[in-house]
């Protein structure tokens, strides 16, 4: 039996891999998450054969609460909410991989478990980083949701306090490690370190949390993949080194499209710095979607940026629209997407790809930025703050945060509701400036207004 659970996982392990090299693009994403999900669906079933198993009354129980609320959550979560909902199952699987560790740790102290010393290492090294994961990502959850403020709450002395927390956990497992084998001495070792997840994501801000989920990510990852390696099961030791380098190279990619260090992330207290006062030079200059859709006619080029305001508006479809009506009267349409615009990454390339938009006509940062001085117009559709020219400058929130250069367009129209602030919440010169026009309104009814207008022309 052992051996036909072992060959299940390799081929479960297989199909994680194939699933996740599927999901580097957006036409084959969809389907490598199905076969990771059916992947796993054989390795929890096949797990049921594992010899000595019982209370299958509670694990089938567990099983059922669990993925009929995640089941249920999921159908219903919008779109924008994502980035939470990222957060929160992440946490849990750094919560289960912690509880592995509290149990097995337990069983030892009730001398039911035969963990060498070697294996004890892993099993606390996997609980610290899963409880870490579990009680930061719950913060990341609420700073998120709106359930608490989203900015960098700091306090003096905060980093060496937190290190304090730390390193008294790790006194927890030493003692632990060498003799002191007891229930208080475990449950002081995780209150601890829950204590530091919790303390180490409070002082991140909000502009951070997408890089923060994408470490913690990683986190449960490598939690997963030690517990593996304490209980014997190749199945979480595949999948737990798996997630946890895919979320290392996704935290980096983040970090690098933010132009931020990981230690100025986790250390930087960014988003405590108070917003930058000032005048803005200028004015707002509102225009009617119909005269902007005119001058997009007779263009030759149009390059679209679409932010977190297309996928409030649910504007993709008529985002495919108006790029087809264009491009019957011979402009060429391109679309720059920002690696951060939206609420969760690939945000914008998930939503044009759902309405047919052909992945070539999509271009990254650096490739497109050069276009902008070539382009007759830049449709900005509710983007903010990746098109924000404060970024350039030093003391701004956002200083050192590469955006499209939008500014750089002979027009800029920018398609938004009102004068509501992006995610970092500050004043954005570009609505100023003397080649942008303001096309108030939800996104979806100006786009519909826009294509209206070219096809009557
Ligand atoms: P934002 O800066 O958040 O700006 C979105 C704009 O859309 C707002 O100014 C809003 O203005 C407008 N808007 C909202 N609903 C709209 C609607 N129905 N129709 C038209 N416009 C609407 O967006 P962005 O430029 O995409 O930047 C993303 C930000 O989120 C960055 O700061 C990024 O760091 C952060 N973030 C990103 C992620 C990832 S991984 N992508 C995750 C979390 C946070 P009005 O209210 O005036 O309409």
């Amino acid at each position: 039996m052992m051996t036909f659970i072992q060959i299940v996982y390799f081929i479960t392990a297989v199909f994680f891999i194939i699933g996740l090299k599927q999901m580097s693009h957006p036409s084959t994403a969809k389907r490598g998450i199905v076969w990771a999900g059916y992947a796993m669906l054989a390795a929890v079933i096949v797990t049921f054969a594992w010899p000595g198993l019982s209370n299958f009354f509670l694990i089938i129980l567990g099983i059922l609460i669990g993925g009929g609320a995640a089941w249920v959550i999921a159908k219903k979560v919008a779109m924008t909410d994502m980035p939470q909902m990222v957060a929160i199952y992440n946490g849990m699987g750094g919560g289960a991989a912690g509880a592995i560790a509290a149990v097995e740790l337990l069983r030892h102290v009730g001398g039911h478990g035969e963990m060498t010393m070697g294996l004890l290492v892993l099993a606390l090294i996997g609980g610290l980083i899963g409880a870490i994961s579990f009680s930061g990502s719950m913060v990341a959850f609420a700073k998120l949701q709106g359930l608490i403020n989203s900015r960098a709450v700091t306090f003096p002395m905060q980093q060496p306090i937190n290190m304090a927390v730390l390193a008294l956990a790790l006194v927890f497992a030493l003692m632990y490690l060498f003799g002191l084998q007891n229930t208080a001495v475990v449950t002081w070792f995780f209150l601890l370190t829950l204590l530091f997840g919790v303390m180490m994501t409070i002082p991140i801000g909000g502009g951070d949390m997408p890089v923060v989920i994408s470490l913690y990510n990683a986190f449960t990852g490598l939690a997963v993949a030690f517990e593996g390696f304490a209980i014997g099961n190749p199945a979480m030791i595949i999948a737990g080194t798996v997630v946890g380098a895919a979320g290392t190279l996704l935290t980096l990619l983040m970090a690098k499209a933010m132009n931020r260090s990981i230690y100025s992330v986790l250390f930087g207290a960014f988003g405590a710095v108070e917003q930058e006062g000032g005048e803005i030079a200028g004015s707002l200059k509102p225009m009617d979607p119909e005269d902007a859709a005119s001058v997009m006619a007779f263009a030759n080029k149009v390059i679209i940026v679409p932010g977190y305001g297309m996928a409030v508006a649910q504007a993709q479809q008529k985002v495919k629209e108006l790029m087809e009506e264009l491009e019957k009267r011979g402009v060429e349409v391109k679309f720059a997407v920002h690696p951060v615009a939206g609420r969760m990454p690939g945000h914008m390339n998930v939503l044009l790809a759902e309405a047919g938009i052909p992945y070539e006509k999509l271009y990254d940062l650096e490739e497109i930025n050069p276009d902008f001085e070539t382009a007759d117009v830049a449709l900005v559709i509710g983007a903010n703050d990746v098109v924000n020219p404060a970024a350039r400058r030093k003391g701004s929130p956002l200083y050192g945060m590469p955006i499209l250069d939008v500014d750089k367009a002979k027009q800029v129209f920018v398609l938004k509701r009102g004068r509501g602030k992006g995610f970092a919440g500050i004043e954005n010169e570009l609505f100023y400036a003397d080649n942008t026009n303001m096309v108030y309104g939800d996104a979806a009814d100006s786009l519909n207004k826009m294509v209206q207008a070219i096809k009557n022309l």
